[in-house]
């Protein structure tokens, strides 16, 4: 069987740790070239390592997704060392979990200050949108279509009482997702969100080493955290020629959260 995504050029956001990591490499394994980017340039100098070892063309580019000027000389960067654009997942992202550098801070909208607010909604939206406005536009340019994945969260459609900012940036990415999908479609270009459950990366590591997790995990239906390759294999779907009829969507690799 030919390799699903061969001879592509990938850029990936937020590839130096746990999902974005993950999809780099499932990415490599089907063939991609990715470009490799993220704040912590050492880390993503370990996964485009990762990507050489399987054959494929790698770069580490540092970026801040916040900052558009970064994000443009991003993907100046990666048309420049891969060629070209041919699918774009933006995985970069922050949770509630991590204001406190590993010290889990739930609070109520009505507490959060407005620095907090701001400096969640200028990575996980801000950045998102940036990434996804400079990749289409490479896209449109190139003429030859293209995927622009971006990963939300199931909290893009479920509430979480104490990390409201994170479920209004992600319902922001899964809409930013729609409308670019309605918008950019007369290019051929497809535009999907990625909704995961509970994954075990970084990210979730206080979660995971909380009072509540067990108890979390004995009511999901498939009782047990999600890896970052079944986020990967969804991106893949989606990136792939049998992804080619989704737009606007969201998928849920989430072991049965969301529906609960
Ligand atoms: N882990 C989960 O349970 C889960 C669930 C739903 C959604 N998500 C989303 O998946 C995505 C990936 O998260 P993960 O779990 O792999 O976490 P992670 O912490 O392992 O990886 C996130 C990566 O994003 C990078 N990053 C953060 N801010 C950045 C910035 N401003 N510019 C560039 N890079 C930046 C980090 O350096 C890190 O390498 C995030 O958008 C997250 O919100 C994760």
């Amino acid at each position: 069987m030919s390799l699903r995504l061969d001879g592509k050029n990938a850029l990936i956001t937020g590839a130096a740790s746990g999902i974005g990591r993950a999809s780099a490499i499932r990415f490599a394994e089907e063939g991609a070239n990715v470009a490799v980017a993220d704040r912590n340039l050492a880390a993503a100098e370990e996964t485009a390592a990762a990507v050489r070892k399987l054959g494929r063309k790698a770069v580490a580019i540092q970026v801040d997704v916040s900052d558009p000027a970064q994000v443009n000389a991003m993907l100046e960067k990666c048309v420049k060392d891969l060629g070209g654009l041919d699918v774009l997942l933006a995985a970069a992202g922050v949770s509630h979990a991590r204001y406190g550098e590993g010290e889990v801070k739930h609070r109520l909208l009505h507490e959060i200050p407005f620095e907090e607010w701001r400096r969640l909604m200028a990575i996980n939206l801000d950045g998102c949108f940036l990434t996804c406005q400079a990749a289409a536009r490479q896209m449109i340019a190139q003429g030859r279509g293209g995927r622009i994945i971006a990963i939300a969260s199931g909290a893009a459609k479920v509430p979480i009482k104490g990390s409201g900012e994170y479920a209004v940036s992600k319902a922001g990415v899964w809409m930013l997702m729609k409308n670019m999908a309605l918008e950019l479609g007369r290019y051929d270009i497809t535009c999907n969100a990625i909704g995961p459950g509970v994954i075990d990366t970084p990210m979730t590591k206080d979660l995971q080493e909380s009072k509540n997790f067990d108890r979390m995990m004995k009511q999901a239906p498939l009782k047990r955290i999600g890896k970052p390759v079944d986020v990967a294999n969804t991106a893949l779907f989606l990136a792939s020629e049998e992804g080619s009829y989704f737009t606007g969507s969201i998928l849920h690799p989430d072991g049965g959260f969301v529906m609960q």
